[in-house]
């Protein structure tokens, strides 16, 4: 088993938490990763608090183990997200799209750890600085809303700028790569993409399978505000780029991207859809059980780091 400081920190089994992602991670995914031994997190995205109180009720009512919520800081409901995780007891939150600094002290009183997504140096050391148990450090190969520096770079800085425990997210599909983050440091991962295609996962079937169609280059970063957003080419990309040939502000662009996740998430959009995912879209290869993913994913980083560490590394011999 790879147990870690985060496995403690969190009481649960295996360093893997799924990604608390806006639309696609709702109570059934979150609960199927709970179930499984990680760390499921509802996606609040921009849900108003009860919606988000309806999907906590309803991973209780699946799930007897830990789950988290990732409150998106970009979302206008943030407070009465907020209000709602307390009321309803949630042990765990993760934070993405912003600085919850404000609200870390009040959070920590109530005893509720505080794991925010830092993209720099700088911010993970505000977040030790405030009081944040552990720290996502994520990389922009990841799906989704992205930062300027890649996973292999920013975690190791990360790993050697704090104390407290830090996760890698952002280019973590398999156990290889599970293997090379905790080699860099890490005491676990945050995985979104693989997740997606969760049997478990909500998504459309159309954005699973436009998931598992993605090759190496297929996805692109969209951006607009000083805002990046990794997501997988399609009809809507090519009129983002039209877009921005054309001159187009940041107003125009994000009109364009609005409601566009949803579209692709519920209603199976692909043309038109913004359908987020990381460069490791193309390793997922199958739609299977959120515990088969994991127990795949630890299992090969398990044989990876016992052939690493048998394989004799004689350095007179090289
Ligand atoms: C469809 C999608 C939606 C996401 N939404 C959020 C979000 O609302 N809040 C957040 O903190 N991260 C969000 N993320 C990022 C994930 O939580 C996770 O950190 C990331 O997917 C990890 O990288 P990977 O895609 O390479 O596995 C999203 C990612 C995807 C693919």
């Amino acid at each position: 088993m790879l147990s870690t400081e985060l496995c403690k920190l969190l009481q649960i089994k295996h360093p893997i938490l799924q990604g608390g992602m806006a639309w696609v991670a709702t109570a059934e995914l979150a609960a199927a990763v709970s179930e499984a031994g990680g760390l499921g997190i509802i996606g609040a995205g921009n849900a108003p608090g009860e919606v988000v109180r309806q999907q906590i009720i309803k991973a209780k009512g699946l799930t007897n183990k830990p789950f988290g919520v990732n409150v998106y800081y970009l979302s206008p409901f943030v407070e009465e997200v907020i209000k709602v995780i307390l009321e309803e007891g949630v042990r765990v939150i993760t934070t993405g799209a912003g600085n919850p600094g404000k609200h870390i002290p009040y959070l920590k009183e109530k005893g509720i750890k505080v794991i925010p997504v830092v993209s720099s140096v700088a911010l993970a050391k505000r977040m030790e600085r405030t009081g944040a148990d552990a720290l996502i450090a994520e990389g922009m190969e990841c799906g989704g809303h992205t930062g300027e520096l890649t996973t292999m770079a920013l975690l190791p800085q990360v790993v050697d700028a704090v104390k407290i425990p830090v996760l890698a997210a952002g280019g973590v599909a398999d156990g290889r790569q599970l293997a090379a983050i905790l080699c860099l440091g890490a005491q676990g991962v945050q995985m979104g993409t693989r997740f997606i295609c969760a049997t478990e996962c909500i998504a459309h079937e159309n954005y699973k399978q436009a998931v598992l169609k993605a090759k190496d280059r297929d996805t692109f970063l969209t951006g607009y505000n000083g805002h990046f957003v990794r997501v997988l080419k399609n009809k809507l990309t090519q009129e983002y780029k039209r877009l921005i040939k054309e001159g187009a502000g940041d107003e125009e662009l994000e009109n364009l991207g609005v409601g566009r996740l949803r579209a692709a998430v519920v209603d199976g959009d692909t043309e038109m859809g913004s359908l987020m995912a990381g460069q490791v879209a193309a390793m997922v290869q199958k739609i299977q059980p959120a515990q088969e993913i994991i127990e795949e994913i630890t299992g090969e980083a398990i044989k990876v780091l016992q052939q690493r560490s048998r394989s004799s590394f004689k350095g007179e011999e090289m």
